[in-house]
This record gives structure tokens, C-alpha cells and sequence, in this order.
């Protein structure tokens, strides 16, 4: 029988999921891994308050469980996230402008450093647009006290880091064609017309009633290539239930297989007991890791069986 991975594969595709450290030492949960997925993403154990906490002081053990674990079975890895509002440290939020500026760099040197070599592609930048019409940049440390120059400069840096990594800008919301996606589109536009180094454009994809899968959702991935980045489907989950979520779920495949550089899809988790959103069922496997509907659709849409 066919994988999700082995029927991304078939496609020119990888298939990804989040994983969280603490949960690779439950059996079923490491099996269903290893046997289904061939890229993850680390859910937490990137972010700033999990590898500098204290300024200058780099705790990389459980992301390194999870690299390890990764490369151990073939599988690549997308770094999440490097410069981010959220999950960040209050002695960041702290500095002032020029201390900021080497902090974010060094951070961004450190991390890259420790895993060189060693990842398919790194969020550089994660969330740095505001919801909502206006299309501007969300109010954070990074954006108040360096201006809207953080993100090149945070991409220029990265690129140094590790040259073999591919450089992505991850948002959500930005799924469809809409005011939001409007301004991170511009954005990436500028950059490639500047040469400013960025390879790729993450749309996070956490879909569910009141955010359902935009009808655009193949057009907007689609000039986004067509500036000249891929764009990967990086954090992929639809709230609901039988035949209404499989068929969200194939539609979303389908986009993403409708578009040459639309080089991947990561659902965010393995199973729905583990799902961020807690209340909800959003993923591919139940809470026993039974596959769903979702799942079968999922695998049919790649062309597996
Ligand atoms: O690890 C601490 C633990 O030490 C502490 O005792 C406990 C008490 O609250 O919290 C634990 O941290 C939690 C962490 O997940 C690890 O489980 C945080 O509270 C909790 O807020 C955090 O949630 C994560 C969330 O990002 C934070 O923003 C979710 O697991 C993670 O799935 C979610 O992922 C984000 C992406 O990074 C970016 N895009 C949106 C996506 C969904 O929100």
C-alpha cells in the first residue's frame, strides 16, 4: 500500500507534519511517522523561548531530538520558526533598536549555524502581517523598533547562515487572494526585483468554518510561483469531520499538485489528540491513529491507493 509520503514522492512532492519531541517516544505516534511522513516540522522546538531563552545561552536538545530523529529515518526538516512575535523571550521584547538588531542577527547566525546543512528550508521571518484590510505590517519588537528593513535584513543574514537552505516567509490568512496575501505578495515582489534572497513563501493553511478553504486558494498559490518562489503548504489543518473534511482536504492536494512549485504540504501533527487546536478533530489520524476519511482523500488526490 502506498504512503502519503511514498505517493508525495510519486508527485515531486514531499508530505510533512509537525512533531513535537515529547511525543516521540509513544510508540504509535513514532510509527505512524516514520511509516507516513517524509518531511517535519518541529511545532515548538525552534522558536526563540525554546533555543535562547537567555540571551546568548543556546539549549538546542529538543529540536535536536527531533532532527536526529528525522534524519535517521531519511527525512528533511523545515526550521520554525527564527523571527517571530510570538514565543519570544521578554529580554528581547527589552532591547533597544541597536541591541535588537545584533540580537535578531546573532540569533539568526546561531541557530542556522548549530544546523547547517541539515535543513530543506527555514521560516526566516513568521507572522509579520497584520489581519484585517489595511495590508500592514503587524505590530511587533522587530517591526516598532527596526522598521519594515527587519525582514530583508533578516533574510540577508539567513542566507549567509546556511546558503543551502531554502529562505521562506510564512504566514496564514494568506491562503486566498485577500488584502493580507496582497501585501506579503508585494512584498516577495520586491524582494525578487531587488535581489534580496528569498526562495520560497509558506502558506500556513489552518483552515475551518469561519476560514474555509478559499475558492483562489490554486490562484494565489499560483502567483506566488509565478514570481518566482515555491510555495510550500506548511502548517495544513481543516476542523470537521467525514466526507465535508476529506473533500477540503483533496481540494487542497489538488491545488497544490495544479501548481509546478508548489513543492510540498506539512499538516500541523500526527494525530488529533495532539492537535493545537484541542477542542477539534482537524488532522489526517484519529486520537487511536486510525486513518480518517480525510486521510483516504488525502491519499487518493496524491494518485496513492
Ligand atoms: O512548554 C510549555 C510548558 O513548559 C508550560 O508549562 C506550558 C503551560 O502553558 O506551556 C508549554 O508551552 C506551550 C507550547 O505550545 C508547547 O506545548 C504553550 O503554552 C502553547 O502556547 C504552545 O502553543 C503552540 C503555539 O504555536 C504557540 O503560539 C502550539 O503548540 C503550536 O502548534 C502553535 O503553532 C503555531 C505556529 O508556530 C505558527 N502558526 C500558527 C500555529 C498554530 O497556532
Amino acid at each position: 500500500a502506498d504512503t502519503l509520503g511514498s505517493a508525495a514522492a510519486g508527485q515531486g512532492r514531499y508530505f510533512g507534519t509537525a512533531v513535537a519531541a515529547n511525543h516521540l517516544g509513544e510508540s504509535a505516534y513514532a510509527a505512524t511517522l516514520d511509516r507516513e511522513f517524509t518531511s517535519v516540522t518541529p511545532e515548538n522546538e525552534m522558536k526563540w523561548d525554546a533555543v535562547e531563552g537567555n540571551r546568548d545561552t543556546f539549549t538546542f536538545g529538543a529540536a535536536d531530538q527531533i532532527v536526529n530523529h528525522a534524519r535517521s529515518q531519511g527525512m528533511d526538516v523545515r526550521g520554525h520558526t527564527l523571527v517571530w512575535h510570538s514565543q519570544l523571550p521578554s529580554w528581547v521584547s527589552g532591547l533597544g533598536a541597536a541591541d535588537l538588531r545584533t540580537a535578531m542577527n546573532n540569533h539568526i547566525n546561531r541557530v542556522m549555524g548549530h544546523y547547517k546543512g541539515q535543513i530543506h528550508s527555514w521560516d526566516v521571518v513568521n507572522e509579520a502581517f497584520q489581519d484585517g484590510g489595511s495590508g500592514a505590517r503587524r505590530s511587533s519588537p522587530f517591526q516598532d523598533k527596526l522598521g519594515d528593513g527587519f525582514i530583508e535584513e533578516a533574510f540577508r543574514t539567513a542566507r549567509a547562515a546556511d546558503p543551502a537552505a531554502k529562505l521562506c516567509y510564512n504566514d496564514y490568512n494568506t491562503d486566498g487572494v485577500n488584502a493580507k496575501s496582497n501585501a506579503v505578495y508585494a512584498m516577495v515582489k520586491d524582494f525578487k526585483s531587488r535581489g534580496v534572497p528569498i526562495d520560497c513563501v509558506g502558506l500556513q493553511s489552518h483552515f475551518n468554518g469561519a476560514s474555509p478553504v478559499p475558492a483562489d486558494y490554486r490562484a494565489n498559490l499560483q502567483r506566488f510561483a509565478d514570481l518566482g518562489v515555491d510555495v510550500q503548504i506548511t502548517e495544513l489543518d481543516i476542523e470537521g469531520s467525514g466526507t465535508a473534511q476529506a473533500d477540503n482536504y483533496a481540494n487542497v492536494v489538488k491545488a497544490c499538485l495544479a501548481v509546478d512549485r508548489c513543492t510540498g504540504i506539512t499538516v500541523w501533527g500526527v494525530t488529533d489528540k495532539y492537535s493545537w487546536r484541542s477542542s477539534g478533530t482537524p488532522l489526517l489520524f484519529d486520537g487511536n491513529y486510525n486513518e480518517k476519511p480525510a486521510y483516504d482523500a488525502v491519499l487518493s488526490a496524491l494518485g496513492g491507493s
